[in-house]
């Protein structure tokens, strides 16, 4: 961990102004450009206001609870003190899209009583060049320490109706396609397709879920999320479409409760990250500053990597997770083979091996898939009692003797009580037989009692699952859990969750639009690394059944590219071995891509339309490219600056054929190796629904001796 530099802040750089009977105070980011003010009102009421570059970016908005517990309305104010501190300090993430973070920003915190009840909170602020992050802190009180919370008053109050791309507000899931509209014409039941309104928890049409990305009319990117939700309700925000505000909207308990806090405790921090320049949202670290540091002090078990797994070979129909072969993900009954069994593992292990692949993941190794689905049941799944087809310890010899390893997989299919009394039996049935990463999954509702899957009992059971994984050093990918608020600098072993619309949508549903994969990382990704699955080759469900219509919407090349874009150090190569044997040379960039690195750059990015990232490998000379778009062809300039100056470089281009497009022919790729240097600028074109992936590889040149 770098120095750590508190530098002490002098009271002449906050503005502290008495007007009428308003006090305001405010504070500037390091670079000056953002301004936050918190304005108290002569009747106590708090509010705060953000711009940027002189522009609004949140007029007057919010701030306070409604506590059932003690019933009383904490939103007038005596302030009691205000403090301020300035932070300047870089640290190393275990992994990442850099080695180094700085983490850079001002820091006012304003001590608040609320005088008819006693209570005292703080309200922390930090202001980043690139952000807004805030949190209440309820202090240890003289009285009173347990609160329970029915509704938080902070908003967000937009200075104009903002295009958004959002997905309704939703207790359970987050497994939607993104909508982009003004935020006055946000509305669930208009713009859900029939399988989502089919499938929705919901509670109000005007809500939506962050991280909720936006752009104004003259042209600021903002986003709002938060960070290190542990221990309280995730926030989703109902919309008041005449004032454009956002008010928070925790996730209730079975009861209807939000949260229960026993002070000391506090609120994850409200995100707010602004810029006039797109790219720059998606290269912010504030989230991450914003969590605390890693628990884990020896971390060198963590390993970002590859896999490939028993898996999407369920998903496309062919294969099943039960014995007996009647579950598919489509929920057809057709009779299929069962996927986990030995040969096919082995199958699976060899091809890894051969390619130097990491990890197998196999699903549907245990018993129980026979009675899994929406059944409320509370004991499907034990978590150590495979089929009688998968030999344990076969696999795990013969895994082992590849240098391989095996995913474990556990489907919790909601039981998240029963998860909690099998977890050590299952940690310590896993290390014995050489498994060190496991994918749990939360299909379904939450067992016993019904609680909502991002709601405050649900968030403290995953944070449980991660830190009781890495006392096992295990790494673990969650399905279908909350989504992520950067609590992976806290728990590095959490290499990555699902918690948005996978590819998986495309084998069997609807699937997901061309324009999915560039509004992702400004929403979802956000908050921490996908386990997305990209790298389907056989495009077409077709080629499996002739019956189906299904299909990924991309072209084969932006499945490459998306291992640059959608950042993860876990990356899936989701097809199946004989798709990629048949492709051995696209499959090379899935071979030589990383998994961590030094260094990312977004050369050009706007949501809803393209990204092009680049990334140094950690520890390498090596960059990688990925540049995606939706479904329009574009063209697309790649400067190469980034380069070593005094470098020559051998750039092999994974790129669409002139004629490919995803719907009709997206498996029409050209490959081609080009010598670049720092001065270069590639021209890419990408087909409709297209992506080029590029490998740059340093190449010495000889020198001449004579
Ligand atoms: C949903 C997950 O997203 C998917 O990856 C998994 O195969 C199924 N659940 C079964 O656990
Ligand atoms: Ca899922």
């Amino acid at each position: 961990m770098s120095l750590k530099k508190i530098v002490a802040f002098f009271i002449s750089a906050l503005t502290l102004q008495t007007v009428m009977a308003d006090t305001t105070v405010g504070i500037h980011s390091p670079n000056n450009l953002l301004h936050l003010s918190v304005v108290q009102n002569n009747e106590g009421v708090v509010t705060y206001q953000l711009s940027f570059k002189n522009k609004a970016v949140l007029l007057p908005s919010s701030l306070g609870f409604k506590l059932s517990k003690p019933a009383v309305d904490l939103n007038r104010f005596t302030i009691t003190g205000i403090d301020s501190s300035a932070t300047d300090q870089t640290w190393k993430p275990v992994w990442g899209e850099e080695s180094n973070i700085r983490n850079n920003y001002k820091e006012l915190k304003i001590a608040l009583l609320h005088k008819a009840s006693g209570i005292t909170i703080n309200m922390v602020f930090r202001v980043f060049n690139e952000g807004l992050g805030f949190r209440y802190e309820f202090l240890k009180q003289d009285n009173l320490n347990y609160f329970i919370i029915d509704q938080e008053y902070t908003t967000f109050a937009m200075a104009g109706d903002h295009k958004t791309f959002w997905i309704p507000g939703d207790f359970d899931t987050n497994e939607y396609a993104y909508n982009t509209s003004t935020l006055s014409n946000v509305n669930a039941k208009v713009q859900l397709n029939a399988q989502e309104i089919a499938t929705r928890t919901a509670f109000s049409d005007d809500a939506v879920q962050t991280p909720l990305m936006m752009k104004t009319n003259d042209g600021l990117y903002i986003n709002i999320h938060e960070a290190a939700l542990s221990n309280y309700p995730a926030m989703d925000l109902q919309i008041n479409k005449k004032q454009l505000q956002l008010q928070a909207m925790l996730v209730p308990d079975a009861l209807g409760n939000k949260a229960y806090l026993q002070a000391p405790a506090h609120t994850p921090w409200r995100t707010v990250n602004v810029s006039d320049r797109a790219g720059d949202i998606l290269l912010s670290r504030m989230i991450l500053n914003l969590n605390e540091p890693s628990v884990v002090a020896n971390p060198s078990w963590i390993k970002p990597q590859k896999f490939v797994g028993v898996w999407w070979e369920m998903h496309v129909g062919i294969a099943s997770w039960d014995y007996s072969g009647s579950q598919v993900a489509s929920q057809e009954k057709t009779k299929v083979r069962h996927g986990a069994n030995t040969a096919n593992v082995k199958r699976y292990i060899d091809f890894a091996a051969a390619n130097g692949i990491d990890g197998v993941l196999v699903e549907g190794w245990n018993t129980g898939w026979e009675d899994w689905f929406g059944n409320w049941k509370e004991d499907v799944f034990d978590f150590v009692t495979p089929y009688p087809d998968f030999d344990v310890q076969a696999l795990s010899d013969y895994a082992k003797s590849k240098g391989v390893k095996i995913i474990m997989h556990h489907e919790t299919s909601g039981s998240a009580t029963n998860y909690e009394r099998w977890m050590d039996t299952a940690y310590r049935f896993m290390k014995k037989y050489n498994y060190d990463a496991v994918k749990t999954g939360y299909v379904g509702n939450i067992i016993p009692r019904g609680e909502h899957h991002d709601g405050q009992w649900m968030v403290r059971h995953y944070e449980r699952v991660a830190k009781k994984t890495s006392d096992y050093k295990i790494m673990v990918d969650m399905h279908e859990p909350v989504r992520p608020t950067g609590l992976h600098r806290t728990y590095p072993n959490w290499l990555a969750c699902e918690a948005a619309r996978g590819n998986e949508f495309n084998a069997w549903s609807i699937g997901n639009m061309p324009e999915h994969e560039t509004i992702l990382p400004f929403t979802r990704l956000m908050g921490g690394p996908m386990d997305y699955t990209p790298g389907i080759f056989k495009i077409k469900r077709s080629f499996y059944d002739s019956t189906k219509t299904e299909q990924v919407h991309t072209t084969l090349t932006k499945q490459l590219a998306l291992y640059v874009t959608l950042y993860s150090p876990l990356q899936m190569a989701a097809d199946l071995p004989e798709n990629y044997n048949a492709h051995m040379d696209a499959f090379q960039f899935i071979k030589d891509v990383a998994v961590d690195w030094d260094k990312t750059e977004i050369l050009d990015a706007e949501p809803g339309d393209f990204i092009i990232a680049a990334r140094k490998a950690k520890g390498s000379e090596k960059w990688f490219i990925g540049a995606i778009t939706d479904e329009n062809a574009r063209s697309l300039n790649a400067s190469l600056s980034f380069l070593d100056k005094d470098k020559k470089y051998m750039a092999t281009i994974y790129r669409d054929a002139d004629n490919a497009d995803w719907k009709n022919n997206p498996e029409a790729y050209v490959i081609e190796k080009v010598l670049v240097d720092a001065k270069t600028v590639l021209k890419l074109k990408l087909a409709p629904g297209g992506g080029t992936a590029i490998s740059i590889t340093p190449v010495l040149i000889g020198k001449r001796k004579d």
